[in-house]
């Protein structure tokens, strides 16, 4: 039996896929989520999991799944839990911004450094925090607060890492940055995509190969490595009109689809 991995957002899309994967390699799991009766169903699924179901953009909560991290005994950590939201910035209530900032940012930022610091104390593992490549990208018109949060995970994640590496920690943290991924995302968002996606099987395979490599920055998919690569010679205001033109399709597609 290998040790334990905390996996948040654990009860759908990337962190199910990642929750499957680690379990058939022998790992036994920490699944957390809002979602109770998917997370016993997932559970009774794989066998040797534990449950833990909360709230991560409230405070409390994550102070109650912290206090419980220090008697439980894991090796990998992986903030995966978030959201967003896709509209004009005058449309999208403060209330769900802030709850997007509270989990996206907040929440990733206190369980790296919860993890990093009992990590050390144990003698080494992995944290894998969930960006997106929306967080490479200067900025996404149209989803503002969420491409915001995830430069927010992108560069913080990153800039710890170096630390990390600089220190000769056995602590590793890598960055995934995935592109469109099939899961119940848009749902979410209110959107549908403008480009098709990859599977979450595909994306939690090769982020998890590349996080046991203890590679920093983690993209899913050879077109959008290419795409990222080409990117960084255009300029940056041209990057921004890019990436809001695909918000708008994306909303587009949306609207077309709920008036068929
Ligand atoms: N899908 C994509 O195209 C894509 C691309 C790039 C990056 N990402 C990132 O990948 C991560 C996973 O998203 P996904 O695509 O797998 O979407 P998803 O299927 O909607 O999964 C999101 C997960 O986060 C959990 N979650 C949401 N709010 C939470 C809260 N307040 N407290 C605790 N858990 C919460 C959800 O569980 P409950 O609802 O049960 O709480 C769910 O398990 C996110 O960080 C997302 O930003 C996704």
């Amino acid at each position: 039996m290998k040790a334990n991995a905390v996996i948040t957002g654990a009860s759908s899309g990337i962190g199910l896929a990642l929750a499957r994967n680690l379990s058939k390699k022998g790992y036994g799991l920490l699944l957390v989520a809002r979602r109770e009766s998917r997370l016993n169903e997932i559970a009774q699924e794989l066998g040797n999991c534990h449950v833990f179901v909360a709230d991560l953009s409230v405070d409390s909560e994550c102070e109650r799944l912290e206090k419980f991290l220090e008697t439980y005994d894991f090796e990998i950590f992986i903030n995966n839990a978030g959201f967003g939201e896709c509209g004009k910035f005058n449309a999208i209530p403060l209330k769900r911004e802030f709850s997007m900032i509270a989990l996206n940012i907040f929440a990733l930022h206190r369980f790296t450094k919860t993890a990093s610091q009992l990590l050390e104390k144990k003698g080494g593992g992995y944290i894998l925090n969930v960006a997106s490549t929306a967080g490479l990208l200067p900025a996404g018109p149209y989803m503002a607060t969420y491409y915001a949060t995830k430069a927010y995970a992108a560069s913080f994640t990153q800039a710890i890492a170096n630390e990390l590496e600089n220190s000769k920690s056995k602590v590793s943290v890598s960055c995934l940055c995935p592109g469109p991924v099939d899961t119940e995302f848009n749902q979410e968002a209110h959107v549908e995509f403008a480009l098709p996606g990859i599977t979450a099987e595909f994306c939690a395979n090769y982020a998890l190969k590349q996080m046991f490599r203890r590679k920093k920055v983690i993209v899913p998919g050879r077109i959008l490595r290419i795409g990222l690569f080409f990117g960084r010679f255009l300029p940056r205001n041209l990057l921004v009109k890019i990436a809001g033109k695909q918000q708008k399709r994306k909303i587009a597609e949306s609207l077309s689809k709920n008036t068929d």
